[in-house]
């Protein structure tokens, strides 16, 4: 009942964003430069939140324009209705609907529509991840300079010690392909599908990350913060990696390459 509701919500909600990407829309602005949300999001939000509900009435959500559904519940929904908002509104179809399942803190399932390439991404716990039923593995690359990766910049700028600019740049000096597609959960589920061997993010939320990072895991791949330290989805910062090269772009993130 759990992964039929979050695969109905999920498809149902792409549906609907693909439906609506040549229509016209209202687009707001939210903090930060250029941040959007469009009337789209909030009816892809409810699509998700009233399958959610109809059938878990007593379930925690946390949802990204909503915010927190609090409830006495050891289930959680971690939702996104349209990662990549900025390409939706520009028209460009590279967006999804992104919903992770924490169980007593742990997820254990996780989905993600990209409806414009009907991909639907699912993972669960201990059972494997899958495109559009078919299991999924991350890439074999073993040499970090060899990889193809993908990032992704904030609507507000870091200026901090090895910050976004000077990280890319690390890997663009090396001829080192870095893609910016502008979702983070597609992001993550093409490192899952072997596309992508690796992706950074400086500032992610719960709801960019929480389905994509067990996408990457049950796909045989890492995921850990800027520090090595094991996935959670309440930090900013992520890596997620085939495994082989994870080391690799956390020695980059760091400045601890030597280039003599
Ligand atoms: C954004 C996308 C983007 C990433 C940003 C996120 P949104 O989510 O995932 O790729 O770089 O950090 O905020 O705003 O489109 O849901
Ligand atoms: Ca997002
Ligand atoms: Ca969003």
């Amino acid at each position: 009942m759990l992964k039929e509701t979050l695969q109905r919500a999920a498809l149902d909600a792409g549906t609907l964003m693909k439906e609506r990407f040549h229509s016209s829309f209202r687009i707001d602005n939210k903090e930060g430069v250029n941040n959007l949300v469009t009337e789209v999001d909030h009816a892809s939000e409810k699509v998700i939140m009233d399958t959610i509900r109809s059938r878990f009435p007593d379930h925690f959500i946390l949802s990204e324009e909503s915010g927190e559904i609090v409830m006495d519940s050891s289930y959680k929904w971690i939702i996104d209705p349209i990662d990549g908002t900025v390409n939706f509104a520009n028209g460009i179809p590279i967006c999804c609907v992104s919903i992770g399942v924490e169980h007593d803190g742990n997820m254990v399932l996780g989905a993600v529509y990209n409806p414009f390439l009907d991909e639907y991404f699912f993972a669960e716990r201990g059972a494997g991840a899958f495109l559009n039923d078919r299991p999924i593995r991350v890439s074999e690359k073993t040499d970090v300079w060899k990889s193809c990766l993908v990032t992704g910049f904030p609507y507000s700028y870091l200026d901090t010690p090895n910050g976004p600019l000077e990280v890319f740049g690390r890997f663009i000096r090396k001829g080192v392909p870095v893609r910016r597609l502008g979702s983070a959960a597609i992001d993550l589920c093409w490192v899952a599908a072997g596309r992508f061997d690796g992706f950074y993010e400086h500032k992610l939320n719960a709801w960019d990350s929480a389905a994509g990072f067990l996408m990457v895991e049950e796909a045989g791949g890492k995921v850990t913060d800027f520090a090595g330290r094991p996935y959670s989805p309440y930090q900013p910062h992520l890596v997620a990696s085939n495994g082989h090269i994870h080391d690799g772009i956390l020695d980059v993130i760091h400045d601890r390459v030597r280039n003599d």
